[in-house]
């Protein structure tokens, strides 16, 4: 039986397109393993939106030359394959094939599905297969294996319509499609049946999204989502500014299932900064849906995207980021330093000094530390419930989950706990980690 190793690079689509990956490779009753030296096909799933992701994928695939060489010799196949973003973006696949002619196949974001039958043509041929469609073609209809845990990702739409003058996405992942709502509905019910416990809806821009049958609206699909009967938890990723409204909010507000946590990225806290990246909203418009959200549900976990050295980007546009940053008070903001994505209008503007960019990020992460970690001994002496997501890496018997708001709580518990919803009391916390006791269990049934 051949054995499959999948690397995968980036954002949580692209944990969820590995999902998919895995269910066509299974179906083809491949296996899957983790060691580099059992596989016999190595599929890397690369991401193109920052340097350092795309820098890593180079790296991993180059890694790969002696291997392949050394199987080579005990007359041992090793098929290669690159998939994902990264080889939809001009030029690309040429470029791998000449840097790495040892790779046998590529595939384009939207050919996935064809994953199946290009290693079956290629084992049988061994010929170098190259497969880069259209980003307008729908991938549906691919078996997933889900591998994470309690929750099951959901696309309900595919590519961005917003061209954020520093982004790639738009290039490779091609332009806005909406999943239909029935289709959706019924994939979340097929989760649920199989165990699930949290959905976590995907799509670059979920507030833009729109149904082609009936024109429903995001505001729609969640209200119908929280319709489904049973004990779960939804969240969703990423919500763009410009596009939330509050009705989203009221709807957090009044479910008991749709988690009081939102992803909102904003980017930068500078006017002149956002309208250079094309974000089309303002700090003041950013501040007020964030008072908003935090007036109707106070405990809501707000999360954010910060990139720091944007082209242009001065010190007082910095100190409008660290003022916006303050004020917002989020639970948590992943940190990027901007990077040059060939292609995006950003690229051809003036550029930061690296130098600078690394003092500035430096200063930001430690301002959000202290954030989290305020917002963290805020929780000390709740009772929250959590649900068990799996082991923790802190230790034996430490067993770890979120609480409705997106925390992360860890504690001593067991195997049977996985899947359950606890109630945790939180004993500590440390920078943003929490620790905590289980106190009363909830009689909804294990996954
Ligand atoms: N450089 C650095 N960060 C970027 N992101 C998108 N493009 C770039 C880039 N060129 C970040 C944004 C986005 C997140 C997914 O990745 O903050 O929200
Ligand atoms: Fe990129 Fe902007 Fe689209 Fe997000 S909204 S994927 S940052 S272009």
């Amino acid at each position: 039986m051949l054995k499959y190793k999948i690397i995968t690079y980036g954002c949580q689509m692209n944990v969820h397109q590995s999902e998919k990956i895995a269910g066509i490779l299974n179906n083809l009753k491949f296996e899957n393993t983790f060691s580099t030296e059992n596989a016999d096909i190595i599929v890397f799933n690369t991401c193109c939106i920052r340097d350092n992701a795309e820098q890593r994928a180079y790296g991993n695939i180059g890694a790969l030359k002696p291997l392949k060489k050394q199987k080579k010799k005990k007359k041992r196949n090793l098929t290669v394959v690159v998939c994902g973003c990264m080889t939809q973006q001009d030029g690309a696949a040429e470029k791998l094939r000449a840097k790495f002619p040892f790779v046998n196949i590529i595939l384009g974001t939207h050919n996935i599905d064809k994953i199946g039958d290009a290693i079956t043509q290629y084992l049988q041929k061994k010929r170098p297969i190259t497969l880069i469609e259209d980003t307008s073609r729908l991938c549906e209809e691919t078996p997933e294996l889900r591998s994470s845990g309690t929750n099951a990702w959901i696309d309900i739409m595919y590519g961005c319509n917003n061209f954020c003058t520093y982004c790639i996405v738009p290039y490779v992942r091609g332009r806005e499609i909406s999943r239909p709502k029935n289709v959706i509905i019924s994939d979340i019910k097929k989760a649920l049946e199989d165990g699930f416990k949290e959905i976590t809806l995907l799509g670059q821009n979920v507030n833009s999204y729109k149904d082609s049958t009936d024109n429903s609206d995001f505001a729609s699909l969640l209200r119908d989502i929280d319709k489904i009967s049973g004990k779960f938890r939804v969240r969703f990723m990423t919500s763009h500014p410009k596009d939330y409204n509050s009705e989203i909010t009221d709807i957090i507000k009044n479910s008991d299932k749709i988690c009081n946590n939102i992803h909102l990225p904003v980017q930068s806290g500078s006017n002149s900064v956002l309208k250079a990246m094309n974000r089309r909203y303002t700090k003041e418009k950013y501040l007020q849906i964030i008072d908003e959200i935090r007036a109707k549900i106070p405990d809501c976990g707000i999360t954010s995207d910060i990139m720091i050295g944007f082209p242009g980007e001065t010190d007082q546009d910095f100190y409008d980021t660290v003022d916006l940053v303050k004020k917002a008070d989020f639970t948590n903001a992943f940190t990027f330093v901007y990077s040059v994505r060939q292609g995006t209008p950003a690229a051809k503007m003036i550029q930061v000094d690296p130098i600078i960019k690394q003092k500035r990020i430096t200063e930001l992460v430690k301002i959000q530390n202290e954030i989290s970690a305020k917002q963290s001994l805020k929780a000390v002496g709740n009772v929250y419930e959590v649900l068990c997501e799996g082991f923790s890496e802190k230790g034996e018997n430490l067993f770890c989950g979120r609480t409705d708001n997106g925390k992360l709580v860890t504690f001593e518990g067991t195997r049977d706990d996985i899947g359950k919803f606890l109630k945790i009391k939180i004993d500590s916390a440390h920078a943003s980690a929490l620790f905590g006791t289980k106190t009363e269990e909830h009689t909804d049934e294990k996954r």
